[in-house]
């Protein structure tokens, strides 16, 4: 049987699977990963040095401005195919449920719902002297071409700077979203990981947590991510063309 063989059998037989998506799914969206360079006035910068409390707090225009940049970017991009199978495949007469480690909302304009962001949200920033929640308009119909460092805005209670609602590197997970995440991935009969270079902790720990649930894991990626455990099945491919494929093979499941 071959691997795309076994992986439609897994979830063919599963009555709750759960997809883990990564920068990777969102590419053929025009919205780069992790590992592409950045552009603009944050060329040559490196992500995991502007993604710190630290980086916002010594020149808060430059990091408030990549992240209404980032925003932008996310504003005009569309959900892609990938997108729309896992939001289809959800009218298969399974419990889909989506969680990510990507701050854009393309699933939700896809159609998922109930989607967990572990790293928080382009859309949603906070006060970072209080953290209070804050509003702020959408983005621009038109970006600076090279970017621009922006004043942040300000807090409504406190005055402080709104800082973006994501989560920095030596900064918690939501502890709520992360333990509805574990509980859903440790019952599930299937994971789907897919475009994650599985490099970011806790995150990371996912499809291991499945595996080790006794759960199938199916690994969509353009690059060979398997770590070789028995019930792991690597799918090396575009996100756009595999999971569609895959989705489109899956039988609707007649609740008994
Ligand atoms: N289809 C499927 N996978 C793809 C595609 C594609 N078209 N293009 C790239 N990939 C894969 C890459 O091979 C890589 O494994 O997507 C993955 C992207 O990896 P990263 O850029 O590291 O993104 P991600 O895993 O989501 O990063 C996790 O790190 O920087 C932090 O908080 C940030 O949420 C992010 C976290």
């Amino acid at each position: 049987m071959s691997n795309f063989e076994r992986a439609v059998e897994a979830l063919s037989n599963a009555r709750e699977a759960v997809v883990f998506t990564g920068a990777g799914i969102s590419v053929e969206s025009g919205i780069p990963t992790y590992s592409d360079p950045l552009t603009g006035i944050w060329a040559r910068q490196d992500p995991e040095t502007l993604e710190t409390a630290r980086a916002f707090r010594e020149n808060p225009r430059l990091i408030w401005g990549w992240y209404l940049w980032r925003r932008y970017q996310a504003s005009i991009a569309s959900p892609n195919a990938a997108h729309l199978a896992l939001s289809q495949l959800s009218g298969s007469g399974r419990k889909i449920s989506v969680i990510t480690q990507n701050v854009d909302d393309l699933h939700e304009r896809a159609g998922s719902v109930g989607v967990l962001h572990l790293h928080g949200k382009l859309s949603t920033p906070k006060c970072f002297a209080c953290h209070r929640p804050a509003e702020i308009p959408p983005p621009p119909a038109i970006f600076p071409a090279d970017g621009a460092l922006i004043e942040p805005p300000r807090c409504g209670r406190c005055n402080g700077k709104l800082r973006p609602g994501v989560v920095w590197y030596g900064e918690d997970l939501p502890l709520g979203i992360w333990k509805s995440a574990i509980a859903l991935v440790k019952n599930c009969d299937v994971l789907i990981s897919v475009g994650t270079s599985g490099i970011v902790t806790p995150a990371a720990e996912i499809p291991k947590l499945a595996l080790s649930s006794g759960a199938t894991v199916i690994q969509i990626n353009t690059a060979d991510v398997s770590t070789g455990m028995q019930n792991e099945v690597m799918l090396i491919g575009k996100a756009t063309d595999v999971l569609p494929k895959l989705c489109a093979l899956i039988p609707r499941k007649v609740s008994n």
